[in-house]
Protein backbone atom coordinates (compact mmCIF):
# COMPACT_ATOMS: atom_id res chain seq x y z
CA UNK A 1 0.00 0.00 0.00
CA UNK A 2 1.06 3.94 -0.62
CA UNK A 3 2.29 5.56 2.17
CA UNK A 4 0.66 8.49 2.75
CA UNK A 5 1.81 11.77 4.03
CA UNK A 6 -0.78 14.78 5.39
CA UNK A 7 0.48 18.10 5.69
CA UNK A 8 -1.63 20.72 7.80
CA UNK A 9 -1.49 24.37 7.08
CA UNK A 10 -1.41 24.72 3.25
CA UNK A 11 0.46 28.40 3.55
CA UNK A 12 4.51 29.00 2.58
CA UNK A 13 5.73 25.86 4.06
CA UNK A 14 2.96 23.20 3.91
CA UNK A 15 2.28 24.19 -0.32
CA UNK A 16 6.05 24.24 -0.56
CA UNK A 17 6.61 20.67 1.74
CA UNK A 18 3.46 19.23 -0.36
CA UNK A 19 5.49 19.91 -3.59
CA UNK A 20 8.90 18.66 -2.34
CA UNK A 21 7.19 15.27 -0.85
CA UNK A 22 5.19 14.57 -4.24
CA UNK A 23 8.21 14.89 -5.94
CA UNK A 24 9.87 12.14 -4.11
CA UNK A 25 7.63 9.88 -5.58
CA UNK A 26 7.16 7.71 -2.35
CA UNK A 27 4.03 9.22 -1.12
CA UNK A 28 0.74 10.20 -1.64
CA UNK A 29 -0.18 13.75 0.33
CA UNK A 30 -2.92 14.86 1.50
CA UNK A 31 -2.88 19.20 2.10
CA UNK A 32 -5.22 20.86 4.69
CA UNK A 33 -6.11 24.10 5.75
CA UNK A 34 -8.96 26.11 7.15
CA UNK A 35 -9.75 28.40 4.38
CA UNK A 36 -11.20 26.99 1.91
CA UNK A 37 -10.22 26.13 -2.12
CA UNK A 38 -6.63 26.82 -1.10
CA UNK A 39 -5.58 23.50 -0.20
CA UNK A 40 -7.94 22.12 -3.24
CA UNK A 41 -6.43 24.62 -5.22
CA UNK A 42 -2.97 24.34 -4.13
CA UNK A 43 -3.17 20.38 -4.16
CA UNK A 44 -4.53 19.92 -7.65
CA UNK A 45 -1.66 22.61 -8.95
CA UNK A 46 1.15 20.25 -7.61
CA UNK A 47 -0.77 17.19 -9.22
CA UNK A 48 -0.62 19.03 -12.48
CA UNK A 49 2.98 19.21 -12.23
CA UNK A 50 3.43 15.66 -12.01
CA UNK A 51 3.40 14.89 -15.66
CA UNK A 52 6.48 17.22 -16.33
CA UNK A 53 8.37 16.88 -13.73
CA UNK A 54 7.62 12.92 -13.89
CA UNK A 55 5.93 11.93 -10.73
CA UNK A 56 2.53 9.79 -9.78
CA UNK A 57 2.14 10.83 -6.22
CA UNK A 58 -1.37 11.62 -5.38
CA UNK A 59 -2.03 14.41 -4.18
CA UNK A 60 -5.53 16.06 -2.74
CA UNK A 61 -6.32 18.94 -0.68
CA UNK A 62 -9.26 19.35 2.23
CA UNK A 63 -10.69 21.19 4.87
CA UNK A 64 -11.69 18.40 6.47
CA UNK A 65 -9.48 15.10 8.01
CA UNK A 66 -11.41 11.97 6.32
CA UNK A 67 -8.77 11.90 4.14
CA UNK A 68 -6.09 12.32 5.96
CA UNK A 69 -7.13 8.68 8.11
CA UNK A 70 -4.30 6.61 8.69
CA UNK A 71 -1.59 8.78 7.40
CA UNK A 72 2.27 7.55 8.60
CA UNK A 73 3.51 11.06 8.96
CA UNK A 74 1.67 14.15 9.71
CA UNK A 75 3.18 17.40 10.15
CA UNK A 76 1.96 20.35 11.07
CA UNK A 77 2.87 23.95 10.04
CA UNK A 78 -1.32 25.56 10.43
CA UNK A 79 -0.69 28.74 12.97
CA UNK A 80 -0.52 32.38 12.42
CA UNK A 81 2.83 34.58 12.16
CA UNK A 82 2.91 37.07 14.67
CA UNK A 83 1.52 40.68 13.78
CA UNK A 84 2.29 44.46 14.69
CA UNK A 85 1.32 45.13 17.99
CA UNK A 86 0.50 41.34 18.81
CA UNK A 87 2.71 40.48 22.12
CA UNK A 88 4.63 37.25 22.02
CA UNK A 89 2.51 35.44 24.84
CA UNK A 90 -0.48 36.12 22.77
CA UNK A 91 1.06 34.42 19.38
CA UNK A 92 1.56 31.66 21.68
CA UNK A 93 -1.74 31.52 22.96
CA UNK A 94 -3.62 31.72 19.40
CA UNK A 95 -1.13 29.50 17.93
CA UNK A 96 -1.70 26.75 21.22
CA UNK A 97 -5.81 27.18 20.19
CA UNK A 98 -5.35 26.21 16.50
CA UNK A 99 -2.58 23.30 17.14
CA UNK A 100 -4.30 22.03 19.64
CA UNK A 101 -7.88 21.80 17.51
CA UNK A 102 -5.55 20.85 14.66
CA UNK A 103 -3.57 17.87 16.53
CA UNK A 104 -6.85 16.35 18.24
CA UNK A 105 -8.76 15.81 14.42
CA UNK A 106 -4.79 14.32 13.22
CA UNK A 107 -4.41 11.74 15.66
CA UNK A 108 -8.49 10.62 15.99
CA UNK A 109 -8.01 10.00 12.27
CA UNK A 110 -4.50 8.38 12.11
CA UNK A 111 -3.68 7.10 15.62
CA UNK A 112 -0.31 5.43 14.39
CA UNK A 113 1.10 8.44 12.60
CA UNK A 114 4.39 10.34 13.34
CA UNK A 115 3.73 13.51 14.09
CA UNK A 116 6.23 16.85 12.86
CA UNK A 117 5.34 19.90 14.18
CA UNK A 118 6.55 23.25 12.15
CA UNK A 119 4.18 26.03 13.90
CA UNK A 120 6.34 28.18 15.83
CA UNK A 121 7.03 28.58 19.07
CA UNK A 122 8.17 25.42 18.00
CA UNK A 123 9.76 23.75 20.77
CA UNK A 124 6.20 24.95 22.77
CA UNK A 125 4.36 23.36 20.01
CA UNK A 126 5.90 20.76 20.04
CA UNK A 127 5.37 19.75 23.98
CA UNK A 128 1.68 21.09 23.08
CA UNK A 129 1.61 18.26 20.33
CA UNK A 130 2.90 15.45 22.41
CA UNK A 131 0.86 16.57 25.42
CA UNK A 132 -2.47 16.51 23.25
CA UNK A 133 -1.70 13.41 21.32
CA UNK A 134 -0.42 11.36 23.79
CA UNK A 135 1.61 9.33 21.39
CA UNK A 136 5.25 8.11 23.27
CA UNK A 137 7.84 10.99 22.86
CA UNK A 138 9.79 8.87 19.82
CA UNK A 139 6.49 9.33 17.43
CA UNK A 140 6.55 13.15 18.25
CA UNK A 141 9.58 15.60 17.80
CA UNK A 142 9.61 19.18 16.00
CA UNK A 143 11.74 20.51 12.91
CA UNK A 144 14.19 23.58 13.78
CA UNK A 145 17.58 21.56 14.70
CA UNK A 146 17.59 20.90 10.75
CA UNK A 147 16.66 24.14 9.40
CA UNK A 148 19.26 26.21 11.85
CA UNK A 149 22.01 23.88 11.39
CA UNK A 150 21.31 24.52 7.22
CA UNK A 151 21.92 27.97 8.03
CA UNK A 152 24.72 27.68 10.10
CA UNK A 153 26.33 25.30 7.38
CA UNK A 154 25.33 27.65 4.64
CA UNK A 155 27.39 30.78 6.17
CA UNK A 156 30.41 28.92 6.70
CA UNK A 157 30.09 27.59 3.38
CA UNK A 158 29.99 30.87 2.16
CA UNK A 159 32.65 32.33 4.32
CA UNK A 160 35.38 29.53 3.19
CA UNK A 161 34.00 28.91 -0.22
CA UNK A 162 33.95 25.46 0.08
CA UNK A 163 31.04 22.86 -0.58
CA UNK A 164 27.85 23.15 1.90
CA UNK A 165 28.55 19.37 1.76
CA UNK A 166 31.71 19.24 3.51
CA UNK A 167 30.85 21.16 6.65
CA UNK A 168 30.01 19.32 9.61
CA UNK A 169 27.36 21.49 12.59
CA UNK A 170 25.25 21.31 14.88
CA UNK A 171 23.47 23.74 16.88
CA UNK A 172 21.37 23.06 20.14
CA UNK A 173 18.62 24.49 22.43
CA UNK A 174 15.33 25.56 21.51
CA UNK A 175 14.67 27.36 18.15
CA UNK A 176 14.74 31.13 18.69
CA UNK A 177 17.40 33.51 20.47
CA UNK A 178 18.96 31.35 22.62
CA UNK A 179 19.85 28.39 20.07
CA UNK A 180 23.21 27.50 20.47
CA UNK A 181 25.38 26.71 17.17
CA UNK A 182 28.22 24.14 18.67
CA UNK A 183 31.44 25.90 17.30
CA UNK A 184 33.53 23.46 19.16
CA UNK A 185 31.64 20.40 17.26
CA UNK A 186 31.55 22.19 13.81
CA UNK A 187 34.09 20.73 11.23
CA UNK A 188 34.74 21.68 7.63
CA UNK A 189 36.56 18.66 6.22
CA UNK A 190 37.01 17.60 9.16
CA UNK A 191 39.27 19.99 10.29
CA UNK A 192 37.75 22.16 13.20
CA UNK A 193 35.97 25.44 12.12
CA UNK A 194 37.84 27.20 14.79
CA UNK A 195 40.87 26.51 13.14
CA UNK A 196 39.35 27.86 10.06
CA UNK A 197 37.53 30.58 10.61
CA UNK A 198 39.20 33.39 13.49
CA UNK A 199 37.23 35.44 15.90
CA UNK A 200 35.45 37.57 16.25
CA UNK A 201 34.38 36.23 12.67
CA UNK A 202 33.05 33.14 13.33
CA UNK A 203 30.89 34.77 16.44
CA UNK A 204 29.46 36.95 13.81
CA UNK A 205 28.50 33.87 11.98
CA UNK A 206 26.93 32.54 15.13
CA UNK A 207 24.75 35.40 15.65
CA UNK A 208 23.54 35.28 12.02
CA UNK A 209 22.69 31.85 12.48
CA UNK A 210 20.81 32.69 15.53
CA UNK A 211 18.88 35.81 13.67
CA UNK A 212 18.71 33.41 10.58
CA UNK A 213 14.65 33.36 10.64
CA UNK A 214 14.79 37.29 11.34
CA UNK A 215 17.04 38.34 8.44
CA UNK A 216 14.21 36.92 5.68
CA UNK A 217 11.72 38.11 7.50
CA UNK A 218 13.04 41.61 7.11
CA UNK A 219 14.11 41.38 3.42
CA UNK A 220 10.59 39.46 2.74
CA UNK A 221 8.26 42.49 4.10
CA UNK A 222 5.90 40.38 4.81
CA UNK A 223 5.76 36.33 5.70
CA UNK A 224 8.36 34.45 6.96
CA UNK A 225 10.86 32.15 5.18
CA UNK A 226 9.45 28.82 3.41
CA UNK A 227 12.38 27.48 0.83
CA UNK A 228 14.52 26.53 3.94
CA UNK A 229 12.03 25.31 6.43
CA UNK A 230 10.32 22.92 3.94
CA UNK A 231 13.77 21.56 3.04
CA UNK A 232 14.73 20.64 6.47
CA UNK A 233 11.38 18.65 7.30
CA UNK A 234 11.94 16.89 3.80
CA UNK A 235 15.51 15.77 4.90
CA UNK A 236 13.56 14.34 8.14
CA UNK A 237 10.69 12.75 6.36
CA UNK A 238 13.58 11.12 4.33
CA UNK A 239 15.20 10.15 7.46
CA UNK A 240 11.58 8.17 7.90
CA UNK A 241 10.68 6.85 4.62
CA UNK A 242 13.53 5.39 4.23
CA UNK A 243 14.59 4.10 7.40
CA UNK A 244 17.68 5.78 7.45
CA UNK A 245 18.75 6.24 11.18
CA UNK A 246 20.29 9.68 10.71
CA UNK A 247 21.53 11.50 13.36
CA UNK A 248 19.89 15.01 12.77
CA UNK A 249 18.70 17.44 15.21
CA UNK A 250 15.43 17.56 16.49
CA UNK A 251 12.90 19.38 18.95
CA UNK A 252 12.11 16.14 21.04
CA UNK A 253 10.84 15.72 24.67
CA UNK A 254 14.08 15.32 26.74
CA UNK A 255 13.50 13.03 29.89
CA UNK A 256 16.54 13.57 32.00
CA UNK A 257 19.13 13.84 29.29
CA UNK A 258 21.43 17.21 29.54
CA UNK A 259 19.99 17.18 32.69
CA UNK A 260 16.89 18.21 31.60
CA UNK A 261 13.15 16.69 32.70
CA UNK A 262 9.71 16.69 30.74
CA UNK A 263 10.82 19.38 27.97
CA UNK A 264 10.75 19.59 24.62
CA UNK A 265 14.55 21.19 23.60
CA UNK A 266 16.63 20.95 20.53
CA UNK A 267 18.88 18.02 20.56
CA UNK A 268 20.70 15.28 18.31
CA UNK A 269 18.35 12.30 17.62
CA UNK A 270 18.61 9.18 15.51
CA UNK A 271 15.82 8.97 13.24
CA UNK A 272 14.55 6.24 11.14
CA UNK A 273 11.13 4.64 10.11
CA UNK A 274 9.79 4.03 13.68
CA UNK A 275 11.03 8.06 14.28
CA UNK A 276 13.41 8.69 16.98
CA UNK A 277 15.47 5.16 18.29
CA UNK A 278 17.74 7.41 19.94
CA UNK A 279 18.63 10.73 22.11
CA UNK A 280 22.22 11.88 21.65
CA UNK A 281 24.13 13.01 24.32
CA UNK A 282 27.36 15.12 23.45
CA UNK A 283 29.79 15.45 25.45
CA UNK A 284 29.24 19.37 26.94
CA UNK A 285 31.22 21.94 28.00
CA UNK A 286 30.19 23.90 31.23
CA UNK A 287 29.41 26.85 29.05
CA UNK A 288 27.68 24.80 26.66
CA UNK A 289 25.95 23.22 29.33
CA UNK A 290 24.72 26.70 30.81
CA UNK A 291 23.62 27.82 27.05
CA UNK A 292 21.53 25.10 26.86
CA UNK A 293 20.17 25.21 30.13
CA UNK A 294 19.14 29.22 29.73
CA UNK A 295 17.39 27.86 26.20
CA UNK A 296 15.46 25.41 28.00
CA UNK A 297 14.58 27.71 30.56
CA UNK A 298 12.78 30.27 27.81
CA UNK A 299 10.81 27.19 26.24
CA UNK A 300 9.43 26.45 29.66
CA UNK A 301 8.51 30.13 29.98
CA UNK A 302 6.15 29.47 27.21
CA UNK A 303 4.86 25.91 28.23
CA UNK A 304 3.88 28.32 31.37
CA UNK A 305 1.77 30.63 29.01
CA UNK A 306 0.25 27.97 27.90
CA UNK A 307 -0.88 26.68 30.89
CA UNK A 308 0.22 22.89 29.97
N1 LIG B 1 -6.42 24.41 10.52
C1 LIG B 1 -5.75 24.30 9.35
N2 LIG B 1 -5.02 25.29 8.84
C2 LIG B 1 -4.96 26.44 9.52
C3 LIG B 1 -5.62 26.63 10.74
C4 LIG B 1 -6.38 25.54 11.24
N3 LIG B 1 -7.05 25.62 12.40
N4 LIG B 1 -5.35 27.87 11.17
C5 LIG B 1 -4.55 28.46 10.27
N5 LIG B 1 -4.31 27.60 9.26
C6 LIG B 1 -3.52 27.81 8.04
C7 LIG B 1 -3.70 29.18 7.44
O1 LIG B 1 -4.93 29.29 6.75
C8 LIG B 1 -2.49 29.27 6.51
O2 LIG B 1 -2.80 28.85 5.19
O3 LIG B 1 -2.13 27.73 8.29
C9 LIG B 1 -1.47 28.32 7.15
C10 LIG B 1 -0.19 29.00 7.59
O4 LIG B 1 0.47 29.43 6.45
P1 LIG B 1 1.33 30.78 6.36
O5 LIG B 1 0.60 31.87 7.05
O6 LIG B 1 1.75 30.94 4.94
O7 LIG B 1 2.59 30.47 7.27
P2 LIG B 1 3.92 29.69 6.84
O8 LIG B 1 4.92 30.66 6.31
O9 LIG B 1 3.57 28.51 6.02
O10 LIG B 1 4.45 29.21 8.27
C11 LIG B 1 3.75 28.25 9.00
O11 LIG B 1 5.65 27.41 10.15
O12 LIG B 1 7.85 28.08 10.11
C12 LIG B 1 6.65 28.14 10.81
O13 LIG B 1 6.72 30.31 11.88
C13 LIG B 1 6.13 29.57 10.87
O14 LIG B 1 4.43 29.07 12.51
C14 LIG B 1 4.66 29.32 11.12
C15 LIG B 1 4.39 28.03 10.34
Amino acid sequence: MRKKITVVGAGNVGATLAQRVAERNYADVVLVDIIEGLPQGKALDILEAGPVIGYDSHVVGTNSYEETSDSDIVVITSGIARKPGMSRDDLVRTNQKIVTSVTEQVISASPNAILIPVTNPLDAMAQLVFKVSKLPRERVFGMAGVLDTARFRTFIAQELNVSVRDVQAYVLGGHGDTMIPLTRMTTVGGVPVAQLIAEPRLSEIVQRTRDGGAEIVNLLKSGSAYYAPSASVLDMIDAIMYDQQRILPASVYLTGEYGIHNLFVGVPVKMGANGITQVIELDLSDSERVALHHSADAVKELIEVMGI
